[in-house]
């Protein structure tokens, strides 16, 4: 699956086109293009602005891609971003085939997103996404969850009160789990598994239908059952924010920090 990479580099003084000038007067955009998976790596110059510069380099897979991330070159170009004080601005995009159709689009793009613009999610987004949470599996097929969704200024207001982590997002899904109800075995129950699925279908279908979201944990679970007045038993297990990022948002910077398969996987 080939991927694009749009690196923008801005900087003072004419700084970003120097930057290109070293690179390949050093000799490393040309021992980029010989890496193995590399498609094209080539910058463009926007017509009326001195100071960005668009790198965009394409790659065979990720595989590639993260072997280009941790070669040599890598910090070469790091020094030379320093040296010249730029700040840079990244996006990836995969491009889109018969085999990644759109399932895998959906896995990659998903990104926490920490600032949402104030736009309203359409009613019909919201009920996908709801209806991806309905469709989940759960133990027994006991389907203990129990969704809030949070839109009034009311339940923003209270939602505000129990977490710092809303980041302005207009809906906030409030994904919860009935104890009462979920699989139980002796002191084991499912209830939190199952919701954290519910809530994992929810976000990939937001992702699918474009709406932007983070899975936050960090919320104080008593005031929430308080303010809310969840009946006994129900518990809060995640609350998912919901919204479009605000247009200068920059990405979550752990996204792009994945262990390598074989450090989290062993075939016996
Ligand atoms: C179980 C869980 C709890 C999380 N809790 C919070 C949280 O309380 N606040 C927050 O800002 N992000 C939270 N996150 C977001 C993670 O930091 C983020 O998903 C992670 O850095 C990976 O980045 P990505 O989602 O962009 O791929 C949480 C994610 C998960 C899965």
């Amino acid at each position: 699956m080939n991927l694009t990479i749009n690196i923008y580099y801005t900087g003072k003084d004419g700084n970003a086109i120097k930057f290109v000038e070293e690179m390949i007067s050093s000799g490393i955009v040309d021992r980029v293009r010989k890496e193995e998976g590399n498609i094209s790596y080539d910058y463009f110059f926007p017509q009326n602005d001195k100071e960005t510069v668009l790198l965009i380099d394409r790659w065979k897979s990720e595989e590639a891609l993260n072997k280009h991330h941790k070669s040599q070159m890598m910090e070469e170009i790091a020094k030379l971003r320093e040296k010249y004080s730029l700040k840079m601005k990244v996006e990836r995009y995969i491009e889109y085939n018969e085999n990644n159709k759109y399932f895998e689009t959906v896995i990659r793009q998903r990104q926490a997103t920490r600032k949402f613009k104030d736009k309203k999610i359409e009613e019909d987004k919201i009920n996908k996404i709801l209806e991806a949470g309905r469709l989940a599996p759960t133990a027994k097929n006991i389907q203990p969850q129990k969704i809030y969704v949070a839109t009034s200024d009311d339940a923003i207001e209270k939602i505000d009160k129990i977490t710092p982590c809303r980041y302005g997002a207009p809906t906030v899904l409030i994904v919860c789990s009935d104890k009462n109800i979920a699989w139980t075995k002796g002191n084991y129950s499912t209830y939190e598994m199952d919701a954290c699925i519910v809530g994992v279908h929810m976000m990939l279908e937001a992702t699918n239908v474009g709406v932007d979201n983070i899975w936050i944990e960090m919320f104080d679970k008593e005031n929430l059952k308080k303010e809310f007045n969840l009946k006994e038993g129900v518990e809060p297990i995640c609350l998912i924010p919901l919204g479009y990022k605000s247009d200068d948002y920059e990405g979550n910077i752990l996204h792009n920090v994945r262990k390598d398969l074989k450090d989290t996987v062993e075939f016996i």
